[in-house]
């Protein structure tokens, strides 16, 4: 019998490696997928039978004797799921990037192959270079990284402008805290990567791309570098791609996992192997990237999601969502949640929805006191702002951002002048230093909050605190100094009551 048990990183933290082995030694052919995204039930072990997949799960070490024998029998054990595609968590998901993820083997190409792969190569070779980057534009995707640029203006910037050498630059250092869909799409479907960085060559005249990942990534930069060797071994990558007459290759590169290495320019600097501090712009990476060359640079998921575009066509992905933000967003669930992991939906979910009836509300059981979503740099979002579409405009009407799809639920017990002081000092340690209102407003502003925390001349020290978060919105140099502001003053509107603390003894002062 055939089963299926995760490889992912996810998994294999809660043992998924060791009853793999055990499985395997029992004599069933034990194929090592992606995950599904459902976290709580990892390790998920999948069986095949007749009639598709019966899921078993979470699956301890203890219960492996158990499960042999029911697999052995009539199927029957306590923690029997029946096909995991019915459980409400998968069933109602629209998986259009993620369509693959926990079904295939990530190591076969011929598994991507019957599954669908290369459908959208074979697309855009037909439509030609500058059809496929106008399909692109037409299906609304934006950049999943966290600015929402959109993707196919991006592409023609590149296309149209002229270089003997340019660059596709894929961004897979995902340092945002509660996300993980870059590296799920590594380890579980890490042929739709290739095949879309492959099509972004093709479509702007690049022959060569990089891969920037973190080396707290080691699973996925087995898995990435595995796919990239099949994939030249298969004439996918190289000389004359598919037989189609252009050329075009991949190479990883590991950083050493600073998240201002995640910022785009920082992430040339450091594939140039240099120090990652970011560059001033203008010129954009379009004009002048990677070497001083006309370079794309997308998020994981952005060129992930390109090969389903050209397949299904640019109208069927425009169809999902709302609004200004077309397509599905994989959205990622963590944080003090009961059922956490990767949820892909259309545009427009609101954050109520996700939160308590996706999410099941707090893994503690305690209510929910703030989400933050977006990342570090994202704002904390009271349930009074659950019905907050999810949707790129609607969160920054609210003093937000959805960033790269990162839900992080915190319960009643947080505090919320912690985390935004917590804000400052991660700003102030992962500040690349080049500007003064990060490397020292971070600093300050970390100072300041936890005088608030004390009591310490309240008031004056509110003022002070709003005065510098306006001077570091508008005087940083990226984003990373930037957005620092927007937790910090989502705390302060939203949670008020938190920096309202009695004041010090005079004596302790
Ligand atoms: C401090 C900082 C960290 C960032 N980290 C990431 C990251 O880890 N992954 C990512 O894709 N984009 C990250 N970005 C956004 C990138 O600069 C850039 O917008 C993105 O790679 C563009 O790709 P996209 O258009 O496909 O989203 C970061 C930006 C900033 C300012
Ligand atoms: S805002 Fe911070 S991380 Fe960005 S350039 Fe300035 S010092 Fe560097």
């Amino acid at each position: 019998m055939k089963l299926f048990v995760p490889g992912d990183a996810a998994a294999v933290a809660v043992g998924a490696d060791e009853i793999a082995e055990a499985l395997s030694a029992a004599g069933f052919a034990v194929v090592r997928n992606g995950s599904r995204g459902m976290f709580w039930l990892e390790p998920l072990v999948e069986a095949v039978i007749p009639a598709g997949r019966i899921g078993y799960g979470p699956v301890t070490l203890e219960d492996v004797p158990g499960l042999i024998a029911a697999l052995h029998g009539d199927g029957a054990h306590a923690l029997r799921l029946g096909d995991p595609e019915q459980i409400p968590f998968l069933k109602n998901q629209t998986r259009l990037t993620f369509a693959r993820c926990g079904i295939v083997d990530p190591r076969s190409l011929d598994d991507y192959v019957a599954h669908g792969g290369y459908a959208g190569l074979r697309k855009a070779v037909a439509l030609g270079a500058a059809g496929t980057v106008e399909e692109v534009l037409q299906s609304g995707l934006r950049g999943r990284g966290g600015a929402g640029f959109p993707t196919g203006i991006k592409w023609k910037t590149v296309a149209a402008t002229a270089a003997a050498q340019k660059y596709i630059v894929c961004n897979a250092d995902e340092g945002d805290s509660g996300t993980f869909s870059d590296r799920m799409i590594m380890e579980g479907d890490p042929f739709v990567l290739v095949e879309g960085m492959t099509i972004a060559g093709y479509a702007t005249g690049a022959t060569k791309g990089y891969i920037y990942t973190r080396s707290e990534y080691p699973h996925a930069i087995a898995m990435f570098n595995a796919a990239i060797r099949t994939a030249r071994a298969a004439g996918y990558l190289g000389g004359n791609v598919a037989g189609a007459g252009f050329a075009f290759d991949i190479e990883l590169r590991a950083g050493a996992g600073a998240y201002v290495c995640g910022e785009e320019t920082a992430l040339l600097e450091s594939i140039e192997g240099k120090r990652g501090q970011v560059r001033p712009k203008p010129p954009l990476p379009a004009h002048q990237g990677l070497f001083g060359l006309p370079t794309v640079i997308n998020n994981v998921i952005s060129l992930a999601t390109v090969p389903t575009v050209l397949a299904n066509g640019a109208g069927a992905y425009k169809n999902f969502g709302m609004g200004r933000s077309r397509g599905t967003m994989p959205i990622q669930l963590a944080g003090n949640v009961r059922h956490g992991g990767l949820y892909e939906t259309a545009f427009g979910v609101t954050l109520g929805e996700l939160v308590q009836t996706i999410g099941g509300g707090t893994l503690t059981g305690r209510p929910v006191r703030a989400v933050q979503v977006g990342g570090p740099l994202g704002a904390y979002f009271p349930p009074a702002l659950f019905d907050t579409p999810f949707d790129y405009e609607a969160f920054a009407a609210k003093d937000g951002l959805i960033g790269h799809g990162g839900v992080v639920v915190f319960d009643d017990t947080v505090d919320m002048a912690e985390q935004a002081r917590f804000a400052m000092q991660f700003c102030a340690i992962e500040s690349c230093g080049k500007c003064t209102p990060c490397r020292i407003g971070a600093v300050r502003g970390a100072e300041t909050i936890g005088k608030i925390m004390q009591g310490r001349e309240v008031a004056k020290n509110r003022a002070l605190l709003i005065d510098l978060c306006q001077t570091m919105k508008l005087g940083s140099l990226c984003a990373l100094g930037g957005f620092t502001p927007y937790p910090v003053m989502s705390a302060i509107t939203h949670f008020a009551e938190d920096f309202a603390r009695s004041p010090l003894p005079v004596a302790a002062e």
